[in-house]
Parts: structure tokens; C-alpha cells; sequence
């Protein structure tokens, strides 16, 4: 598990310095840096996200890097489904505000900033990819806004993830994989048996578990040269 946490307490630590922090977090940021563009949002206009040019080369230089510990870079796209759930988020702000807010599946951060650019109290962006939670980290100090990114994979049981300790949370586009789907929705099912609200973005996956939401919002998202999710076509 990597975490990069930021607070705004003032009772906690100054952020590191990068010459502070190991050798291979710095890589990490650096490759970050250097494979993505700060690029304002079509749809979210609010929002700046540091976004990949290409998905293909992108990706061949992460299997390449091992050191690197990433997954597919779906950090460097804004999805449709999170442009969408960010903007119902904007677009009505009490759903979060003063909120404790959690992000699964957060990718670039980008429901995770709208969370908090809305007044949430408290956003974690949680995603397994280590090289998401750097870009979260980086993105959430672009757009000017504090979240914790967490790298645990929350979804077992037995993860030590307490529902309870969250009001609100927000998913974007988590249900491209089967399996994933499955374990999204049985913690989704504890989230909402512990009292969450639980808002999915999702652009009609064939594992959305469509019979146990109801529809509130229906968005047509400008989204251009996105690549393949988890082997589907979007
Ligand atoms: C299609 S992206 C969506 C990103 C973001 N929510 C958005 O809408 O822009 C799916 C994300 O799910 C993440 N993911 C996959 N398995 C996960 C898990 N067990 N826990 C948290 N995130 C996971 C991936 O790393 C990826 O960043």
C-alpha cells in the first residue's frame, strides 16, 4: 500500500519537499509529470487534470518500468462517467458539503476534487494503482483543493475499511471488469448498510447493477479519443 496524505490541519507536518521523499516516489512523480499535459476539462470546465496525450505508448512505458508498480494509466483520462458524476457534484454541492467523502476507484481524483471544490470536510481518493494515487496527489494540488489519496484496496471484508467513517461516496466508472464489479458492489452494499449515500457514474456497463439504483441524473458527456476500458469498448 502507498499513501500519500495530505491535511489541512495545521496541527500536521508541512507537505515533504520531492528531495525528501524516496527514491522511487520521485520517480513515480516525475513520470507522472512528464507523460501528462494540465488540460481543462470539457464538461467540468471547473476542473484542471493532469491528462495523457496517447493511452498506448503510455501504457508500454509502464509494463516496461516494473519500478514503476503501475496498473493501466486509467490516471491519465477523464472518464465520461466521471465527468459526469463531477459535474452532478458541482452542480449541487449539499450532496457533500461538510461531508466526510469517499472517492473509490478514484483514477485522476477528478470526483474526489469536485467533492472538495463543493466544501466536502474531508475526501479520500482511493485507488489501487500506485501511480494514481501520485497523480491524485498532484491533480488535487493543481486544482488548489486538499484530499487524502489512499492506495489500500478497500473492497475485501476483511480490509479494516470502517463504512461508518465515510458519509458520502462516489464512484465513476468501476464496473468494467466482472470480478471488480462483483467485489465493487458487496462493499458498495456495506457502505449503504453503514448509513453512506452512494452516488455511481457509470456510462452502461454490462455489470451495473442496474436493479439496485435509481436513475437521478442522464448526461451527454463530450468525451474525444478515450481509450478501451478493461478490454471494452465505452
Ligand atoms: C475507468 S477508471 C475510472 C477512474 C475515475 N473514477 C474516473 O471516473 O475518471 C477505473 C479505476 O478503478 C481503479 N481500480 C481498480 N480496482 C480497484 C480497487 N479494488 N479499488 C480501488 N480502485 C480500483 C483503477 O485503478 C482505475 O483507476
Amino acid at each position: 500500500m502507498h499513501m500519500l496524505q495530505r491535511d489541512a490541519s495545521p496541527d500536521e507536518p508541512e507537505p515533504q519537499e520531492i528531495a525528501d521523499l524516496p527514491p522511487w516516489l520521485v520517480a513515480m512523480v516525475e513520470f507522472v509529470v512528464a507523460e501528462t499535459t494540465p488540460t481543462l476539462l470539457p464538461h467540468v470546465p471547473e476542473i484542471t487534470l493532469r491528462l495523457a496525450r496517447e493511452s498506448v505508448p503510455l501504457w508500454d512505458k509502464i509494463e516496461r518500468n516494473r519500478a514503476l508498480r503501475g496498473g493501466p494509466p486509467y490516471w491519465g483520462f477523464a472518464w465520461a462517467a466521471g465527468l459526469a458524476l463531477a459535474r452532478h457534484v458541482i452542480d449541487h454541492p449539499r450532496l457533500v458539503a461538510g461531508r466526510r467523502v469517499l472517492d473509490l476507484a478514484s483514477g485522476s481524483g477528478l470526483i474526489a476534487i469536485a467533492a472538495a471544490k463543493s466544501g466536502a470536510g474531508h475526501v479520500i481518493a482511493n485507488d489501487v494503482d500506485p501511480l494514481a494515487v501520485v497523480a491524485i496527489s498532484l491533480n488535487a494540488d493543481l486544482n488548489g483543493v486538499v484530499v487524502e489519496a489512499s492506495g489500500a484496496d478497500l473492497l475485501p471484508p476483511d480490509s479494516g475499511f470502517d463504512p461508518a467513517a465515510v458519509d458520502v461516496v462516489l464512484v465513476g466508472d468501476v464496473f468494467y471488469d466482472h470480478d471488480l464489479a462483483g467485489r465493487a458492489v458487496a462493499f458498495l452494499a456495506r457502505c449503504r448498510a453503514a448509513g453512506c449515500r452512494v452516488l455511481i457514474g457509470d456510462p452502461g456497463r454490462a455489470d451495473l447493477p442496474i436493479a439496485r439504483l435509481t436513475r437521478i441524473s442522464d448526461q451527454s458527456v463530450p468525451v474525444a479519443q478515450l481509450p478501451e476500458c478493461g478490454g471494452r469498448g465505452r
